[in-house]
């Protein structure tokens, strides 16, 4: 045990108490032993690269390049994203695609190249690989996107010492090196560069983003156990997906395997010694799984079109789940959430919806309720629900172990629990005690499980809040989940932990949205989730975990969703006022005012960090609160417009500033303010003391909404930010829909500049079915000092229209220099 454990240990005892931390420990020494036994502990390892080409041939969208020692399939998919495999690998099966396999592009050709080499020819990429196994990603203009080396593996046997001979196998004469016995069984690692100007994003929830500097990050996700800060890694929540931003071109990589990973990330220095560019770098070492990866290049909005095409749309949240929720650990019992209620129904606080967490259960036993301090939740649902206000649940994967809970039995008798290589349940501690893991990449197991959602709606629930599905056993020495040599269906090819950690939230998931959808067809599901993995958008979304409570905390909260948005999953957001203890009233204020223009805006806590009512921090606060609350409200019909463009176009609501000049080098390293869809720049205060703060504008003039001032980007500017708002710009010709004071949806229009036009799209509320109303375009002109609004389609606007930025001050442009 070294000192991190130490610390973890104390952390976990505060949490679970005594009892609960005596039987993790019994649990992690049972880990330990399992795997000790059960993983191969002495291995021969013999490297391994490709060696030099042996000849190539045509495949359909592509190749198929035979190197000594590999071979390595190119396969371009009429999307335009490209698909490379080494060793055999294909693209299914895989946990992050949404279904069959692209079509591929049968226009996309294998042809030789100089030096001895294969270029794969498309309409968006040019793929070129050279005779001992680089590859080269680029642009049809010929601009190198990404260069790959050749892959190193080492492969393994089982039995014997352990020895690494790279040098040796590295001369590609050299006697063919060893197979491995199961295919996932090779270590491997890909060294890659990109253009010194590059900067990389992604990766899933990484705190300290949303640009991901030098350093290491995991690919394993993990319960930090306590809450997070910046420089803590990983999360719960982490993907083999990043994006890269340069000059030359944006482009996504996806390597397809869930196994434990690290990337090594360096940015580029461009004119470094003798004015060379030093390139980035990236290192990506995988302790097992398929060498196989997918590259996207085009526009950022373009790559994150083919990406959710690939993995699948992001499900649209119902409407009620783009209002303001409170989650409470700790709510004392049914009286306490209508107090709560009425408490922000009293004080004019437009509330959607309220999350019960761990503690309305039965002694934590998920899927049952504490009767005696919910004598009728049904009713309480019903109650609440007619005045607009919905319940979700918390649902842990972890079931408690013991005889008479009927989740239990009936799993057992299902055979839905994980076991060890000797057949028997794994047990783990959770909140409830000794526990066992359905294991949701069986099929069937995903099925049992969907169906106990019954309970859950009949208890008037309406949406679901997973947890703790990292998945997480307390362990006060080890790692804090599964042991490794745990088996899993993994779809029926079978398998063991190493292979099904990363996925299991994803699979929890899709069991949870799916049973849902038989349970309820008529509804979509609402689910949001603290782990998952590429492909995590198409059942839900996901939310911070445990951010501390903190200014680092609150920056911490931006990256995690600008972050998440840019590998595929849109709808997130933190926990406002963090998790781990008490804000003062100025963190709380300005997180939930970062939090108003987030899609997922929740309050909430742990049952020892007090209180995140918002009249709970004084009369100012509350003032500021509701004002923010309030718009929140108001711009509702632009989330849903934004939740709708999501599923159709794979475009987060959170973008980034440079999402449409990528190729703006400041915008690019720009970190603390976003785009919400593409009419408004959001600025939010994160640090303390703050009441004018610069912001950075992308090219064109934006409006300051509270005070219709206009200023022109590019460039940076000062902009108040007084304690009662943060700043919020609306691009000149921009059309959103927002709620007007009879909750009816009109249009607000801010003035194209003259001689530009704008414009903007409308999706109109959907209810929370499954229909699929239609987009509706609009373009905005100047025409002297009116502005002109047309529907494209050349019906009726339809919509009240409100034109700001035309009166008197507002419409002046500041120089962005004074
Ligand atoms: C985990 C969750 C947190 C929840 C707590 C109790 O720490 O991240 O949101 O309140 O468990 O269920």
């Amino acid at each position: 045990m070294d000192g991190r454990d130490l610390v973890r240990s104390v952390r976990m005892i505060r949490a679970v108490g005594p009892a609960q931390g005596l039987r993790s420990v019994r649990a992690a020494w049972r880990a330990r032993r399992a795997d000790a036994r059960a993983l191969p502990r002495r291995v021969t390892e013999r490297a391994r690269v490709p060696g030099p080409a042996r000849g190539a041939e045509s495949r359909p969208g592509g190749g198929l390049i035979h190197f000594t020692r590999s071979s390595l399939r190119v396969r371009v998919a009429s999307g335009g994203a490209v698909f490379c495999g080494w060793d055999g690998a294909g693209p299914e099966p895989s946990y992050a695609l949404a279904g069959a396999c692209p079509e591929v592009d049968p226009r996309a050709v294998l042809e030789p190249d100089t030096e001895g080499g294969w270029r794969v020819v498309s309409e968006r990429v040019l793929v070129v690989i050279s005779r001992y196994g680089a590859v080269e990603v680029r642009t049809p203009g010929g601009a190198v996107l990404r260069r790959e080396q050749p892959p190193r593996w080492w492969d393994r046997t089982e039995g014997g010492g352990c020895t690494e001979d790279g040098g040796r196998t590295e001369d590609p004469d050299a006697p063919r090196a060893g197979r491995p016995e199961a295919s996932g069984a090779s270590r491997w690692v890909l060294r890659s560069e990109v253009a010194a100007d590059a900067r990389f994003f992604g990766l899933g929830g990484r705190a300290h983003g949303p640009r991901l500097r030098d350093g290491e990050y995991r690919l394993w996700n993990t319960d930090p156990g306590g809450a997070f800060e910046p420089g803590d890694d990983p999360l719960s929540l982490t993907m083999p997906v990043q994006m890269v931003v340069a000059d030359a071109g944006t482009h996504l990589v996806f390597h397809d395997n869930s196994w434990d990973g690290r990337v090594l990330l360096r940015e580029g220095v461009e004119g470094v010694g003798s004015g060379h560019d030093r390139p980035g770098s990236c290192q990506l070492r995988m302790d097992g799984g398929p060498l196989r990866y997918w590259v996207l290049a085009g526009t950022p909005a373009r790559v994150l079109q083919v990406w959710t095409a690939l993995t699948g749309a992001p499900a649209l949240p119902p409407r009620w789940a783009l209002g303001h929720q409170h989650a409470r650990w700790g709510f004392g019992g049914q009286d306490e959430v209508r107090r709560v209620v009425s408490g922000y129904q009293e004080r004019g606080l437009p509330l959607s919806a309220v999350h019960m967490d761990i503690d309305h259960y039965d002694r934590h036993r998920v899927f049952t309720v504490d009767r005696a301090r919910y004598p009728d939740l049904p009713g309480l649902a019903r109650e609440l629900r007619a005045e607009g206000v919905r319940l979700v649940s918390i649902v842990d994967p972890a079931v408690k172990a013991e005889p008479g809970n009927a989740v239990y039995e009936g799993g057992r008798s299902a055979g839905a629990f994980v076991r060890d290589a000797r057949g028997r349940e794994v047990r783990g501690v959770v909140w409830a005690g000794e526990s066992v893991y359905p294991d949701f990449t069986d099929a069937g197991v995903r099925e049992w499980w969907g169906e106990r959602y019954a309970e859950r709606l009949a208890q008037g629930f309406s949406g679901f809040w997973h947890d703790m599905n990292e998945p997480v056993s307390f362990a006060p020495f080890g790692e804090p989940t599964l042991p490794r040599s745990a088996r899993h269906a993994l779809e029926g090819t079978g398998g063991d932990h190493r292979e099904a950690h990363n996925v299991y939230a994803l699979a929890m998931a899709r069991a949870g949205f799916e049973g849902l959808c038989e349970l309820r067809p008529e509804e979509r599901p609402f689910l949001f989730s603290r782990s998952g993995w590429a492909g995590l958008q198409r059942y839900g979304g996901t939310w911070s975990g445990d951010v501390a409570t903190g200014w680092p905390g609150l920056r911490a909260s931006l990256s995690l969703v600008l972050g998440l948005g840019l590998c595929g999953v849109p709808y997130s957001g933190p926990d406002v006022g963090g998790f781990s203890a008490e804000p003062c009233p100025e963190l709380y204020l300005r997180w939930f005012q970062l939090g108003a223009y987030l899609p997922l805006f929740r309050t909430h806590s742990a049952f020892w960090a007090g209180r995140r009512e918002p009249w709970e921090f004084g009369a100012e606060v509350l003032g500021h609160a509701r004002t923010a609350l309030r718009e929140r409200q108001r711009l509702l019909p632009y989330f849903g417009t934004l939740g709708q463009l999501a599923r159709l176009t794979g475009a987060p609501y959170v973008r980034p500033v440079w999402w449409n000049t990528p190729r703006d080098r400041a915008l690019r390293d720009c970190e603390d303010a976003f785009l919400l869809g593409d009419a408004l720049l959001v600025a939010p205060v994160l640090a303390a003391g703050v009441t004018r703060r610069p912001v950075r504008l992308p090219r064109g003039r934006w409006y300051d909404t509270a005070t219709g001032r206009a200023y022109c980007g590019p460039g940076r500017v000062w902009v108040d930010a007084p304690l009662s708002r943060i700043p919020v710009l609306a691009r000149a010709g921009a059309v959103l829909p927002v709620a007007g004071a009879d909750g009816a949806t009109e249009l607000e229009v801010w003035a194209p500049s003259a001689g530009r036009g704008g414009g903007g799209l409308v999706v109109p509320d959907a209810g929370d079915g499954w229909q699929q109303p239609a987009v509706e375009r609009f373009t905005t002109r100047r025409e002297d000092d009116r502005v002109v609004v047309e529907r494209r389609d050349g019906r009726p606007v339809g919509y009240p229209v409100r034109v700001r930025g035309l009166e008197g001050e507002e419409g002046r442009c500041r120089n962005p220099s004074e």
